[in-house]
């Protein structure tokens, strides 16, 4: 019984959690600290440094002090964990706007129709708070737009990693011309042009994600020579390419949206074409798994879904691809998952 009602209490704490994470992002909490240095700071003087109420600040540190995001020290001081140091704007791998995203407004909004959603079956958490589809508000909203780019390129600090170590042993010398498809900035893309070097890139994506130039990963990685940027809409044509990526696209749609755009895929594939779909993958077995939770999110964002292998076989399937394999990095966060080029003789 007591173990039962930890685990209720465990759950019933978590938007709170999210929450006081979110709130210290926003104010800056993390980026106040000196790294370096590593000395404790007094509440009062970060309080005062970032324009907070000095009382409520104390209690907002405390509470991240409690998350392992901060030590509390004597006298109402803190220093910043290595947790805390990912939510740090200036960190290599900082989740910061990842959590901006996540926790923010927008998202936080849609998650409270679940319940509606799934009572009237209607996947519209998006349309019901907003009146329109998430991609849609992104391009009139310009802060919702930025905040959903930044927040996937934030997210890729880490997915990049991962799907870089699961082909660590794939032989990519006979890919020559690779599209990410809905690349957003080209994270992905440009540190796979970074491994290697003999690929040349393109990244297709919505006109409003790659107009700034500034943003964009090709001249931060130094690829810009190798790595073009493409406007454009996958649902009506996508760039040739010998080799298509696609990292968090198809759990965006429902399946017959997903089969028409892996169709267009398929149709400017070259003859020994390939595509490797990077998704949280549901396992078979079931069990704890943050792709059943992901999977709820797309719910109440827009019509998509997390998927099994099976599920994704059979999209390639319908769809003219054969499945060839799955990759998975050491600590198997991700999937990726092959498809070739088939075409009856
Ligand atoms: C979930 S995000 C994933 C972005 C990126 N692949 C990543 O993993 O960071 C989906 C991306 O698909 C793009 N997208 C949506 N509809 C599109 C369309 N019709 N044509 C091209 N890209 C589209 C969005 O702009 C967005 O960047």
């Amino acid at each position: 019984m007591a173990d039962a009602q930890e685990t209720v209490l465990e759950l019933f704490y978590g938007r709170w959690r999210s929450q006081v994470l979110y709130a210290g992002v926003t104010l800056d909490i993390f980026d106040i600290f000196d790294v370096a240095e590593r000395a404790p700071m007094h509440a009062t003087q970060i309080a005062r440094e970032l324009g907070l109420d000095c009382a409520l600040g104390y209690r907002l540190l405390r509470a991240l002090g409690s998350l392992g995001l901060l030590q509390e020290h004597d006298a109402h001081a803190f220093s910043i964990t290595e947790a805390g140091e990912l939510l740090r704007s200036d960190h290599p791998q900082s989740m910061r706007d990842a959590i901006l995203l996540r926790e923010g407004p927008e998202h936080t909004a849609v998650w409270k129709h679940l319940p509606a959603i799934v009572r009237d079956g209607r996947q519209d958490g998006f349309v019901r708070e907003f009146g329109t589809t998430a991609f849609d508000h992104a391009t009139r909203e310009l802060s919702y737009g930025k905040a959903f780019d930044a927040g996937m390129s934030s997210q890729s600090n880490l997915q990049t990693t991962w799907v870089i170590e699961a082909l660590r042993d794939y032989d990519f010398s006979s890919v020559a011309n690779l599209c990410d498809v809905g690349g957003g900035r080209g994270h992905l893309l440009c540190h796979l042009l970074v491994r290697y070097p003999h690929v040349v890139g393109s990244v297709l994506e919505r006109p409003s994600v790659i107009g700034d130039g500034q943003m964009l990963w090709a001249d931060k990685l130094e690829v810009g020579g190798r790595c073009r940027y493409i406007a454009g809409d996958m649902f009506v044509e996508v760039p040739a390419a010998d080799a298509y990526i696609m990292k968090m696209i198809l759990h965006d749609w429902n399946d017959d949206e997903c089969v028409r755009i892996l169709r267009n895929l398929h149709r400017r594939a070259s003859r020994a074409g390939r595509i490797f779909i990077v998704e949280h993958v549901i396992p078979d077995s079931g069990g704890p798994d943050y792709a059943a939770l992901f999977d709820i999110h797309m719910m109440c964002w827009g019509t998509g879904r997390e998927r099994t292998v099976q599920e994704y076989r059979s999209l390639l399937q319908a769809s003219g691809w054969e499945f060839a394999a799955i990759w998975f990095p050491p600590n198997g966060a991700i999937g990726v998952i092959e498809g070739t080029k088939f075409e009856s003789p």
